[in-house]
Order: structure tokens, then sequence, then C-alpha cells
């Protein structure tokens, strides 16, 4: 079985490209990192109350589901290794492309697992919700002495932020790299990323389709 789903997703790497499984990991996962980052900071910014509360749950439903799609992924590049592309020759930006990688997945695990240590180190407000419906239950920070509990909430805060503040330096700088190695370099990188779309006339594809000749009206026909 891992045999097969191997040799699936090489059939697509070998053409330097992410397999489906990458690339749905890739794109779901940057809108909810997107989203959250937006989220976070509308949620902070609100006056304290009822709203703040409410806007902190959808934040932490959104949030968790991130976790669970970080081990997913994590496991999947583990069995599956990445193409190599046109931009994997390049010596130090390569590095610089994998550490950044490294730092995703580092946030991708850090991110939820703060922002739960958070909301366990306080009694209220009360319980998390995975994606907003499946419950989600606490660390067991409940019987650690009150001191302890505010130290957890103080580090995770912490770890929250500077994780918060490393994707905002990395993102533009991931991104820019992408657009730049497609519309600047001319590599396959960013192709490779997306989604595959059947192209018949891609002579790269050598299929059979050619494209219809233009018909010449009838009575400016030779002969
Ligand atoms: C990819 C996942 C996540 C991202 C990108 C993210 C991002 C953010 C951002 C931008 C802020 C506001 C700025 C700040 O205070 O640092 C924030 C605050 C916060 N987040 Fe998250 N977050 C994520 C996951 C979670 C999860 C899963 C939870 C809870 C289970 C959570 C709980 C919190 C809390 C409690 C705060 C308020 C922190 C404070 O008062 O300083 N976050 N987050
Ligand atoms: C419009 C925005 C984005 C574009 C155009 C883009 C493009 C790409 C491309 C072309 C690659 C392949 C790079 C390579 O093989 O060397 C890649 C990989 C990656 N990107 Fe993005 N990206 C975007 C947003 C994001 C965001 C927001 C995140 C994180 C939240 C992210 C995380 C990653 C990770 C972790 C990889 C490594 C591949 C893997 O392990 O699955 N990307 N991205």
């Amino acid at each position: 079985m891992i045999d097969e789903i191997r040799a699936w997703a090489r059939s697509h790497t070998e053409r330097s490209r992410y397999s489906p499984v990458g690339i749905a990991f890739h794109w779901v996962m940057a809108v909810l990192v997107l989203f959250q980052l937006g989220w976070g900071y509308y949620s902070s910014w609100l006056p304290a109350g009822g709203n703040k509360l409410y806007a902190y749950e959808v934040h932490s439903a959104v949030g968790l589901p991130v976790l669970l799609l970080a081990i997913g992924r994590f496991g999947w590049r583990l069995m599956i290794p990445g193409p190599v592309n046109d931009a994997d020759r390049q010596g130090w930006q390569t590095r610089i492309a994998y550490a950044m990688h490294y730092v995703f997945y580092i946030a991708f695990f850090g991110l939820p697992l703060s922002g739960w240590a958070m909301w366990s180190s306080i009694a209220e407000p009360g319980p998390l919700h995975l994606a907003g419906v499946i419950p989600w239950p606490q660390l067991p920070f409940d019987q650690l002495p009150l001191t302890t509990r505010w130290r957890i909430m103080d580090l995770a805060e912490d770890i929250h932020q500077l994780l918060v503040i490393t994707l905002l330096l990395v993102i533009p700088l991931h991104v820019a790299a992408a657009l730049k190695h497609h519309f600047w370099d001319r590599h396959d990188v960013l192709r490779g990323m997306l989604p595959e779309i059947p192209d018949a006339e891609d002579p790269r594809e050598g299929g059979s389709h050619r494209p219809r000749q233009p018909r010449i009206p009838k009575e400016k026909a030779p002969g």
C-alpha cells in the first residue's frame, strides 16, 4: 500500500511537481495561516467583552485544525520527498529556501500548541472546539498552582508572538522568492506547486492533439 502511494507520488515528483496531496496541504494551510494572522490581530485589537471572546473562539477553532494538518503534512513529507526543481541547483538560495520550510513547519506546530497552552492556562474562557464543532480538551493545567499557570500563560504568549513575527517576516520573502523564480528566472518551482491543468496542446506532454487549421472561405479557395 505504502509502496503504491510512493510510486503514485513519484509519478508527480519526478516531473518536478509536488504531488496533489502536497499541493492540497500547501494551499489549504497557506489560506488558514494567512486568515489566522489577520484574524488574530483583529481579535487582539477588539475591546474586552463578548465580541472579543467570540473572535478568539473563532481563532482557536480555525487554528486547531492547523495542528492536525501539520501532523498529516509532516508525515506526508517524511514519506514523500519534495521534487527536485530548477531552483534546487542554486547553492545558498536553495539552503535558505529549505531553512524557510523548516521555520514554517516549526510555526505550524508551535502556534496551535502555544495557543492551546494559553487557553488551558486560564480557567476561563471555557472549552475549545475543533473547527467550532468537535470538542477539544484543555491541557491538564487546572490542578497546577495559579502562579505556575500564569507563568505558562506568559511563556506561551511569548512563543505565540515570536512565531507570529517570524511568519510575518518569512512569508513575504517566501512569496517574493516564488514569484521571482517564476517571472524572472523562468524556473519551474511555482508551476510545481500549482494544481495541474491537463493541456492537450502543451508540447511537453507529447499529446496527439493539434490545433485546427483556420478554415479558408469557399469563394477564396484556390481552383
Ligand atoms: C496557525 C495558527 C495560528 C496563527 C497564525 C495565530 C496568530 C495569532 C495572531 C496574529 C495573534 C495576535 C497577535 C499576538 O497577540 O501575538 C494571536 C493571538 C492569540 N492566539 Fe493565535 N494563532 C494561531 C493559532 C492559535 C490557536 C490554535 C489558539 C488557541 C487554541 C490561539 C490562541 C491565541 C490567543 C489566546 C491569542 C491572544 C494572545 C495575547 O493575548 O497576546 N492561536 N494569534
Ligand atoms: C501566494 C502565496 C504563496 C506562494 C506563491 C507559494 C509558493 C510556494 C512554492 C512555489 C513552493 C515550492 C518551493 C520549493 O520546492 O522549493 C512552496 C513551498 C512551501 N510553502 Fe509556499 N507559497 C505561498 C504561501 C505560503 C504560505 C502562506 C505558507 C505558510 C503558511 C507556505 C508554506 C510553504 C511550505 C512549508 C513549503 C514547503 C513545501 C512542503 O513542505 O510542503 N507557503 N510555496
